[in-house]
C-alpha cells in the first residue's frame, strides 16, 4: 500500500484512453489512495460514470451545476483536499485550456483552484502530439511546474504509430508512488551543484544517407533530460545538447539541438571548456556515410552496398583533453552488461560509467524508468529500477560525492 491515505483527485478528459480509467482507479484504491473522479462532458461518451462510480467508490463529479455533487463535497473543498490532481487521459483541448487557464468545466476549474501538483497523461493522435501548439502548451505547463506522465508510443487507436498513447494505468500508478516517495523523502538537494556547470548530451544523433533519409537508434532522450532537469533542480547551471527528440526542451536550460554526431561534438566543444562536469547521455551513431550523395539514391534491382565512416568519439574527445571536466558516461548494452561498461570506463579513461541493460522493453531506450549500475575506478553501486526521473536524482547525488572526492584529493596534493 504506498499510496496509503493519499488524496488523488483524477480528471478524465474526453480520449479514447478514458475507457482505461475504470483500471487506474481500481490500481490506485489498491495501493490505499483515496479517490475522488470529476470528468468532462465528452469522457462520459468514453466511460461510465456509473462503472467510475463503483470502482471509486465515491460520486462522480461532472458540473460545476450539480447540486448533488456540490452538497457532497464543493469544488472548493475537493480542490483543496487534494495531495495530486492527475489529469488522465489529458487530450489536447483540455491541455491547451489549462495551459491558457480556462475554466469552463469543472475540471479546468479545479486546475485553476487546487495548490496541489498537478500531473497530466497526455493522450491522442500523434500527429496532435506533434503539432507546435500542443509542444508549446507542454512546454508552458512544464516550466509552472505540471508534471507530465508519458505520452507512450505505440500504436493508437486510429491506426497510426507514433507518440500519443496514454502511459498504461500501472506505470501511472507506479510514477505517483515514486513522486510521493520523493516529496515524503525529499532526497533533493537543492544547492548540491550551486556554482557548478554541468553539460549533458541526450538523445540519438541521425546520419544522412542521401537528402531524404538517414540512419539513426531509439534513443528518446528521456534519460538525459531527466538528468539535465535535476541537475538544474540541484543547482547547477545545465547546458543540454540534443539530438532530435520528441520532447519539450526543459525550461530554465541553455539547450542546443543538433542532428548529427558531428554537429553534437562542435557544439560540445564549443562550450566545454567553462564545465566542471560532462555527462554524455546521448546514443551517438558510431558511423556515418562516407560519402553523402548529393540527390536522392534511386531504386535499382540488386544489392545496395553502402560504405561508412567511423564518427568522432565525443565522449572520449572530451575525456582527452588537457583538464577535461569530470566525466560520465553511459554504457547501454544487451549482454555483459558490467564488463562492457567497466572495459569503457577504462578505455575512454573517465571517472565514471552508468551501464544499463537494453535488452528488456520494460527499462532503457525509449521506456520511462530504467536501472543502472554506476562504476568507477574504486566503487560499484545499483540503482534498481525506477523512472528516469527519480534516478537521475540518484545518480547526481553519487557523482557529486565522487566528483567531491576528486576535487579534495586534487586539493590536498
Ligand atoms: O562506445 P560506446 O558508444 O558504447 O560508448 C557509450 C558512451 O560514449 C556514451 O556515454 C555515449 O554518449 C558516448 N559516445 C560519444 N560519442 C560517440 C559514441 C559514444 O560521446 N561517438
Amino acid at each position: 500500500m504506498q499510496l496509503e491515505q493519499k488524496n488523488v483527485l483524477l480528471g478524465i478528459s474526453g480520449g479514447i484512453a478514458a475507457y482505461k480509467t475504470p483500471d487506474l482507479v481500481r490500481k490506485l484504491s489498491a495501493q490505499g489512495a483515496n479517490l475522488r473522479v470529476v470528468m468532462t462532458d465528452s469522457a462520459k461518451e468514453f466511460v461510465s460514470p456509473l462503472a467510475l462510480q463503483a470502482v471509486s467508490g465515491n460520486k462522480i463529479s461532472n458540473s460545476l451545476l450539480d447540486e448533488d455533487a456540490e452538497a457532497a463535497m464543493g469544488h472548493i473543498e475537493l480542490a483543496r483536499w487534494a495531495d495530486i490532481f492527475v489529469v488522465a487521459p489529458a487530450t489536447a483541448n483540455t491541455i491547451a485550456k489549462l495551459t491558457h487557464g480556462l475554466a469552463d468545466d469543472l475540471l479546468t476549474t479545479l486546475a485553476l483552484a487546487t495548490s496541489a501538483p498537478i500531473a497530466i497523461a497526455p493522450a491522442m493522435n500523434q500527429q496532435m502530439w506533434a503539432a507546435p501548439a500542443t509542444t508549446e502548451n507542454c512546454l508552458k505547463l512544464q516550466q509552472r511546474g505540471v508534471l507530465q506522465i508519458g505520452p507512450a508510443s505505440g500504436e493508437q487507436a486510429c491506426g497510426d504509430i507514433g507518440y500519443g498513447r496514454m502511459t498504461e494505468p500501472e506505470d501511472i500508478v507506479t510514477y505517483l508512488v515514486e513522486f510521493f516517495g520523493r516529496t515524503a523523502s525529499s532526497n533533493i538537494d537543492n544547492n548540491l551543484f550551486v556554482g557548478k556547470s554541468i553539460m549533458i548530451t541526450a538523445g540519438p544523433t541521425q546520419e544522412a544517407l542521401d537528402p531524404v533519409r538517414y540512419i539513426t537508434n531509439h534513443s528518446s532522450g528521456k534519460m538525459g533530460y531527466a538528468i539535465a532537469k535535476a541537475a538544474k533542480e540541484m543547482g547547477a547551471k545545465v547546458t543540454l545538447i540534443s539530438g532530435p527528440v520528441n520532447l519539450a526542451s526543459p525550461a530554465q536550460i541553455e539547450c542546443k539541438q543538433v542532428t548529427t554526431a558531428q554537429q553534437m561534438l562542435d557544439a560540445v566543444m564549443d562550450k566545454i571548456e567553462q564545465q566542471d562536469i560532462f555527462i554524455a547521455c546521448a546514443a551517438v551513431a558510431d558511423f556515418r556515410l562516407a560519402d553523402i550523395p548529393t540527390h536522392k539514391v534511386k531504386k535499382k534491382e540488386g544489392v545496395l552496398t553502402l560504405s561508412f565512416e567511423q564518427n568522432p568519439d565525443i565522449l572520449k574527445s572530451v575525456a582527452a583533453l588537457q583538464s577535461p571536466p569530470f566525466t560520465l558516461g553511459f554504457a547501454a548494452e544487451t549482454n555483459n552488461v558490467e564488463a562492457y561498461a567497466q572495459g569503457k570506463l577504462e578505455r575512454k579513461k573517465l571517472n565514471m560509467i552508468a551501464a544499463n541493460d537494453v535488452s528488456s522493453s520494460e527499462l532503457g531506450f525509449n521506456s520511462d524508468r530504467n536501472a543502472l549500475t554506476v562504476i568507477t575506478k574504486s566503487n560499484k553501486t545499483s540503482l534498481p529500477a525506477a523512472s528516469k526521473e527519480a534516478l537521475a536524482v540518484d545518480l547526481l547525488t553519487l557523482l557529486h560525492s565522487e566528483y567531491s572526492t576528486i576535487q579534495n584529493n586534487k586539493k590536498s596534493k
